[in-house]
Parts: structure tokens; C-alpha cells; sequence
């Protein structure tokens, strides 16, 4: 790896123009893992080519798919089938990536062969209990270091049964895990998860042609997938993030005099909380022209600079704005007031301690933060109050790492954050495209 990288961003004049997210990480993870398990040429335009999902794609390579990209950014994936994975030579490196690498896991659950895996300090570092024990029910078994982190080896079955599983937490990672692996299961493979999380996986699923069904139950779902299926090659326009259109949408509404529009930000309703919770805070976002890109439902969206207020933000909005807490938390200490955010245990098993970051970060450049095991409140300093002129500790994480970016657009004094590295994983032109709005960063 290269050397750390320090990157500092300096208070912002109106941020105007137009911005290019691209495309959303979870379904470009899951087009190239779709795509190597139909049989056939699958082909995938608005890929995001960030660093996570660049190793995803070397990782179906290894497991025997042929992936290639034309120039112009149009990716072909020739998938070998469902039960079709070879084993690989070598260890799987998912580099940052916590959803490409439990998403493999459970795509080679059941196949008779082994793999293993690892990734950088920070996915080393993460719990992956969480996906073996749903596996170990099909029979897989796996040998890793202490509390099932990483390097690991996991011994697939080539005898798998099928499996009916609660999710113990709000994980769409491990809902998506147990699909995977029911895939090369016989019969129905059952996931119940009480709260809803984000739906990719069973939209895709349903476009490559798996028979699965989703019901309601109790403010959560019980999804059925039926296994072994011949999965169809699809033609898929990935939509963009709306996790990385957060960013310069956050950015607009704290520089006074600021507009902004995004074209094509998702309104899928598992993954729409944080901009639930702006318009809470007054925010003056406008959603037009509503459509579908991509099997999501999306509109074009207009931000103008505003002034913000603290709110609470209820737990069961939670798993709809998981990646989203640290650049709310940036909004939270520009507004006036208090902003609760409870039930959001699951930030501490991010590519770091999101909590723990954000109280580091935020009390470093002079806003004044509590957290509990699982809730974190920020006191509001108002759009003119954030002191700012501190320097952040990033830990490998490329959501820390944008969101104090953000916060130095409209502090009093510039904000430093320690590595701008981690950017590359999820949002590459980060940097080029905030320039471009009128933003300082150097
Ligand atoms: C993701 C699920 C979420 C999210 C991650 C992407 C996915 O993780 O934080 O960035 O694509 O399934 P969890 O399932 O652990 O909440």
C-alpha cells in the first residue's frame, strides 16, 4: 500500500452545478456476483469502478468467471452457473470490502471446495461470526483467527441443505450471504428478518430469473428462495448511490447560497432515510422528474443551501441510512439544537467504530458529542459555529474520510483529515467532482 495521503478542505463559497454520482456500490458487487453464477454473458453498464468492487471483480475471476471491461466502461461477465465456481489458486483479497467479501462467502458456501479469504487491516479487524454461523447450518465449516475474523478458510459442502434463518441483526450482508449460498442448495432456503434492510439482492435475484418471494411480517419480511435454479444473463444499468450522493447533497445545504442538482438519486425506500431525516432538519432538497434506472426507482434531485435543526432520528429508520450517520453527523453539528440518533449499535462493526470516529472527529474540531453502546448525539453550533482546524483520524474508512471533508466546506477554520486513501474504495472522483462544485480541497 501506499504511503498515508493528508488532505484538508477549506470553508467553500455557494457550491453550484451539476453532479455525476456513480454507481451504487451494493448493486455493482452484486451484478459481477450475479453475473459469474448465470450461465451466459451478463453486461453491466454505470459499474462503479471503486477499489471494493474492483477486487469483487478479481475475486469471480479467480472463482473461474471471465470478466472484462471495454474501453468506453461496459463490463461483460461470462458466468459458469449456479454450482459452477472452480476453486481458486490463490487467497481471495477483498481488500476494504466487508459486502464483497461476505457476499463471496456465502456464493461459495456450497460448492466441495475451499477458500480463503482476507483483506486490509480494517476488514481483518471486522466480525465475520455473523455470516459462518448462518453457513456452518448448510455444513460449511471454516478456520480463521480468534472471533472468526480474517485470513480464514472456509471448507465449502457439496452436500448442502437448505436452511430457514432469522437474522439476528439488521444486516443486508448477511441476509444477501444466506441467499447466495441457497442458491446451490436444494430445496427453500427461508431468511426472516424482522427489520427490512436493503432489497438488491432480491430485486436482482428476480432479474437473473430465481424463483423468490418476499411477504411482510411484523415491520420486517420472510424471504424464500427456491435453490439450484439456472440463473439468466441480465443487462443492467447500475443506478448511482445514493450513499455517495450524500455527500455534496450535505455539502449544498451547510455553504450558504449553494444549489446543487443530482440527477438519478435513488428513492428506494430501504435505502432513503437519510433524506427522511433532512427535510426533518428543514432541509430544502426538491425531488423531480421520478422514474426507474436500473429496477430502482429514482429522481432527479435540487438542494439549496439551508438552515438546519437538531432532531431525533428513530431507531427502525436505522438500517434505511446505515452508511449514512457519519455525514449526518457533520448536518447534526451545523444545525441548531440537539440531533439524538438512536438504535446504531451497528456502526461500531463498520470499516471502523463509525461512532467512536465520529466522536473523535467531531469533538477535534470543537462540537460537542455523547454516545451510548448504541446512540450518539451531537450538540448543534449552528450553520456559523463549527470552530473546525482540527486534524482526524480516518481509520481506513472512506465514510469518515468524505464526511469531515464535508464539514472543513463550511467550518470557520480548515478541517485535516489523516488519509484521503480510503476515498478511492467507494467514491474515486470525490475530489475532482466537489472541485468542480466550487469546494477547496489540498
Ligand atoms: C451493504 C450492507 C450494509 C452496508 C454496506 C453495504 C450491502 O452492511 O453498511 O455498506 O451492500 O449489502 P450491513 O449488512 O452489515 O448492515
Amino acid at each position: 500500500m501506499t504511503a498515508p495521503r493528508p488532505l484538508s478542505s477549506h470553508r467553500a463559497t455557494a457550491l453550484k452545478g451539476n453532479v455525476d454520482i456513480p454507481g451504487d456500490k451494493s448493486v455493482s458487487h452484486r451484478s459481477l456476483i450475479f453475473g459469474a453464477m448465470a450461465v451466459g454473458e451478463t453486461v453491466v453498464t454505470g459499474l462503479l469502478e471503486g477499489e471494493d468492487v474492483l477486487d469483487t471483480a478479481k475475486a469471480m475471476r479467480a472463482l473461474g468467471a471471465e470478466v472484462t471491461r471495454d474501453e468506453d466502461g461496459t463490463w461483460h461477465i461470462f458466468g459458469v452457473g449456479t454450482g459452477g465456481f472452480a476453486e481458486p489458486e490463490q487467497v481471495i483479497d477483498c481488500g476494504n470490502s466487508g459486502t464483497g467479501c461476505r457476499l463471496i462467502m456465502g456464493a461459495v458456501a456450497t460448492h466441495g471446495f475451499s477458500t480463503t479469504f482476507t483483506g486490509d487491516a480494517s476488514l481483518r479487524s471486522r466480525p465475520m461470526g455473523r455470516i459462518l454461523d448462518p453457513l456452518a447450518q448448510f455444513g460449511t465449516r471454516s478456520e480463521g483467527r480468534s472471533k472468526g475474523r480474517l485470513p480464514l478458510t472456509l471448507i465449502g459442502t457439496d452436500s448442502a441443505v437448505p436452511v430457514e434463518y432469522t437474522l439476528p441483526m439488521p444486516s443486508a450482508q448477511v441476509k444477501s450471504a444466506v441467499l447466495l449460498a441457497g442458491l446451490n442448495a436444494p430445496g427453500h432456503t427461508m431468511v426472516i428478518e424482522p427489520e427490512a434492510t436493503r432489497d438488491h439482492t432480491e430485486r436482482m435475484l428476480r432479474g437473473f430469473g430465481a424463483e423468490l418471494t418476499v411477504e411482510p411480517s411484523q415491520g420486517g419480511r420472510i424471504i424464500t428462495l427456491v435453490g439450484q435454479p439456472d440463473l439468466n444473463p441480465c443487462k443492467i444499468a447500475v443506478p448511482r448511490d445514493p450513499s455517495s450522493a450524500a455527500f455534496p447533497v450535505v455539502a449544498a445545504l451547510l455553504v450558504p447560497g449553494s444549489e446543487i442538482r443530482v440527477p438519478g438519486v435513488s428513492r428506494n425506500p430501504t435505502r432513503d432515510g437519510l433524506y427522511t431525516t433532512l427535510v426533518e432538519m428543514g432541509a430544502d432538497l426538491t425531488f423531480e422528474n421520478g422514474r426507474e434506472e436500473g429496477g430502482e426507482p429514482v429522481a432527479d434531485l435540487l438542494v439549496r443551501g439551508s438552515s438546519l435543526k437538531g432532531v431525533e432520528v428513530p431507531p427502525e429508520r436505522a438500517a434505511s441510512m446505515i452508511d449514512e450517520y457519519p455525514i449526518l453527523s457533520v448536518a447534526a453539528s451545523f444545525a441548531e439544537g440537539r440531533t439524538v440518533m438512536r438504535g446504531v449499535g451497528e456502526l461500531r462493526v463498520k470499516e471502523s467504530d463509525r461512532i467512536a470516529a465520529m466522536e473523535a472527529g467531531l469533538q477535534a474540531n470543537g462540537v460537542v458529542t455523547s454516545s451510548t453502546e448504541d446512540s450518539f448525539t451531537v450538540e448543534g453550533r449552528g450553520i456559523d459555529g463549527v470552530p473546525g482546524g482540527g486534524t482526524v483520524t480516518t481509520h481506513l474508512d472512506h465514510r469518515i474520510a468524505m464526511s469531515f471533508l464535508v464539514m472543513g466546506l463550511a467550518a470557520q477554520n480548515p478541517v485535516t483529515i489523516d488519509d484521503a486513501r480510503p476515498v478511492a474504495t467507494s467514491f474515486p472522483n470525490f475530489e475532482p467532482l466537489m472541485k468542480a462544485l466550487g469546494a477547496e480541497m489540498g
